[in-house]
């Protein structure tokens, strides 16, 4: 019997996770399938019975539902509490599992782009405070790396430390240049790149020599804060690789066999963006 899995979201068209699951099942040649689908918010309920009725082994969760199907999930994983937002739902005996593999994406991104990159790292500076920084602040954190957190307002950063606690050092985005010589990696969490964008009044020559810097945008693939950084000799990962490292876990819970990111899938999705 095929294996179908599915990516749910309003809207969903936009999503590259078809193109990233549909090449692993070709790769592998598993008798699977990977379907997008376009669940309004009001239908999540009734999406949740289907599942339920074992119709899928799973699936993936995108804008505007990580948060609204925590409720709905049979079970949620613990560091998924943490983060606040489920991306990946596992379907087995009737029961939903809700978990989140962007903390790990995060994670494998940089192991692959910049192998070592957490031996002896001092801090890591995150600059925003949103969704995205709490799947990287947890990351973090389950690499023992103390974070100073710079968000545009202030009060966002304090809640959100005050929520994941550990080690948070917290600012706003005025205080980058200050705290830019005490990081050895720099994470741009924020909107901030796309279309051209860039921090204003950032200056990049306070980073350290050898400080990573990586960012979660992926359009354009390099962001002028990434190209700033190449250019002044700094090592930088692009986001493009933690869309794809946050996909392979689900893949294996779904059709059991673990996915490798090779250089042939990054550039069919390099080619779709
Ligand atoms: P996501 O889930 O993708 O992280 P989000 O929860 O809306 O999205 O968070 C957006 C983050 O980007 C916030 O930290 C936001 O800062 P504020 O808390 O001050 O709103 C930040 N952000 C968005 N646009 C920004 C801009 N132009 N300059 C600086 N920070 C910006």
């Amino acid at each position: 019997m095929t294996t179908k899995a599915f990516v749910i979201g309003h809207p969903i068209a936009h999503s590259r996770s078809p193109l990233i699951h549909g090449s692993w099942l070709e790769a592998h040649g598993i008798d699977g399938s990977y379907e997008a689908i376009d669940v309004a918010p009001s239908a999540l309920p009734a999406f949740f019975d289907r599942l339920r009725g074992g119709e899928f082994a799973g699936g993936n969760v995108t804008i505007p539902h990580k948060e609204a199907v925590f409720a709905l999930c049979d079970a949620v994983d613990a560091l998924a509490g943490r983060i606040g937002a489920v991306n990946t739902l596992v379907v087995e005996d009737g029961r939903v599992r809700g978990t989140n593999t962007d903390y790990l994406g995060f994670l494998g991104n940089l192991d692959a782009g910049a192998p070592g990159w957490a031996e002896g790292l001092d801090a890591a500076l995150v600059l925003g405070a949103g969704g995205a920084a709490r799947a990287v602040i947890v990351a973090l954190q389950s690499r023992d790396i103390p974070v100073i957190l710079l968000n545009r307002t202030r009060g966002t950063a304090d809640r959100l430390a005050g929520e994941l606690g550990g080690e948070i050092t917290v600012g706003t985005l005025d205080d980058a240049n200050d705290a830019a010589p005490r990081a050895g990696l720099v994470v741009n969490t924020t909107a901030v790149g796309m279309h051209g964008t860039r921090f204003e009044g950032f200056d990049l020559a306070r980073l350290r020599p050898g400080t990573l810097v990586t960012d979660i945008v992926y359009t354009p693939l390099e962001t002028p804060l990434l190209a700033e950084a190449r250019a002044r000799g700094l090592r930088t990962v692009d986001g493009l690789g933690m869309l794809l490292h946050q996909a392979v876990p689900g893949f294996e819970a779904w059709f059991g066999t673990r996915p490798a990111v090779t250089a042939a899938l990054r550039r069919r999705l390099e080619e779709s963006l």
